[in-house]
């Protein structure tokens, strides 16, 4: 008996200094660089990215941007990273590629934002989400497009693309609203140009208007929970309210099960995760490209309710989020690939002129209690 203390702290040193080896406390340079280059020189191109760790490797994934203003285009799709210690990032090629085929939604032109890659264990299969937007029509698509693949870098298939939960209620749907739901119903066949001009655009008319066809979907993210359930969060209703949206089992469309929360608040960049029990939703305003300030909320449930914590920056640069916008937080490995309780939240520093070469900002998070703080 008496020896096990000693054999308990031997352990603690050693897991200790193999976590120090892979990960040392002092957040790298480049999480905070004007550049960042990849294992070639080559400055990272993997914008409103995000991370899946699979077999012991992280990978990011993002959106290759071109150069000049009209950068924003996508020319040549998604791309991906590998890497070990979240310093050293290996390009591993475009897992989703645009298309030369006139007729394709992805077709080069079009806009792919915000990728973001979960695995689903059941059908062992990696499943993509990001916002698209049609070739040619602005940001008025607003559509959530989907493409898989068989193994984690791809080539990613694009099966297609919606508005999600098109006739389906959200959780807690009030009797007012499904009456306005009605009503459009029948104005809308009648007078469509005249409600779009009479009517007072707010929130909740975008809703309605967008019922039966589909909600928008702009800014994204996915989060599965612990039980293997996927959530499709987004910037819907013009931008103006957020919507979390249950994924079904094959991760690839929707369940109709959703709410909406923040309504008519204007959040986007949404950035979920759940940590001990508790979620964790960070999001940015909607001022296009320049930054603005980061607001926390946190719910016991997905499902909400949802509690507003306010701006989880704090010092220099907090009201712009430190020049930045957020897009995704995961937890750091340990040295047997288990998630620890260490976390960054990565961000974008927009550049709009050159938005190929728009840094990246990624913070390791502090946490008080359930609260967030960023610091830079
Ligand atoms: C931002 C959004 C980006 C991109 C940009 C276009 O608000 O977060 O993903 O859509 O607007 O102006």
């Amino acid at each position: 008996m008496h020896e096990r203390p000693f054999v308990g702290i031997v352990l603690f040193l050693w897991s200790t200094l193999v976590s120090a080896v892979v990960f040392a406390s002092q957040a790298p340079e480049a999480w905070n660089a004007a550049q960042w280059p990849d294992t070639s020189g080559e400055h990272i191109n993997a914008h409103g990215g995000g991370i899946l760790f699979h077999d012991g490797v992280y990978h990011w994934f993002g959106e290759h941007k071109g150069s000049g203003r009209g950068g924003s285009l996508a020319r040549v799709g998604v791309r991906v990273y590998t890497s070990t210690d979240l310093e050293h990032w290996t390009d591993a090629g475009v897992a989703l590629a645009v298309t030369d085929d006139p007729l394709s939604e992805i077709r080069a032109g079009c806009r792919i934002e915000r990728p973001k890659v979960i695995f689903n264990e059941k059908t062992d299969r990696f499943v993509m989400w990001f916002h698209l937007e049609l070739a040619g029509h602005g940001y008025n698509a607003a559509r959530a497009g989907v493409a898989v693949a068989d193994s984690v870098h791809g080539p990613y298939e694009y099966i297609g693309s919606v508005r999600p939960n098109p006739g389906r209620e959200p959780i807690g749907l009030s009797d007012a609203m499904r009456r306005r739901i009605r009503e459009r119903a029948f104005s809308e066949s009648r007078v469509e140009g005249d409600w779009v001009q009479s009517e007072r655009v707010t929130a909740r008319n975008f809703f309605v208007r967008q019922f039966y066809g589909g909600q928008m979907a702009r800014d994204q993210t996915l989060f599965v929970d612990d039980d293997g359930t996927a959530y499709h969060i987004f910037a819907s209703e013009s931008n103006r309210t957020l919507h979390i949206a249950e994924l079904d089992e094959t991760y690839t469309g929707h369940t109709g099960r959703y709410v909406r929360v923040f309504e008519g608040a204007s959040r986007e960049a949404p950035v979920l995760f759940n940590r001990n029990g508790v979620y964790h939703l960070i999001t940015s305003g909607c001022t296009g490209w320049a930054p603005n300030a980061a607001e926390h909320a946190t719910a016991e449930s997905i499902w909400g309710p949802w509690t507003v914590r306010g701006n989880p920056c704090e010092g220099n640069g907090a009201e712009t989020t430190f020049g930045s916008q957020g897009t995704f937080a995961f937890p750091i490995r340990d040295a047997q690939g288990a998630p620890t309780d260490r976390w960054v939240f990565m961000a974008d520093r927009w550049k709009p002129d050159a938005l190929g070469r728009s840094a990246y900002l990624w913070l390791e998070i502090a946490f008080e209690g359930d609260r967030v703080i960023l610091r830079e």
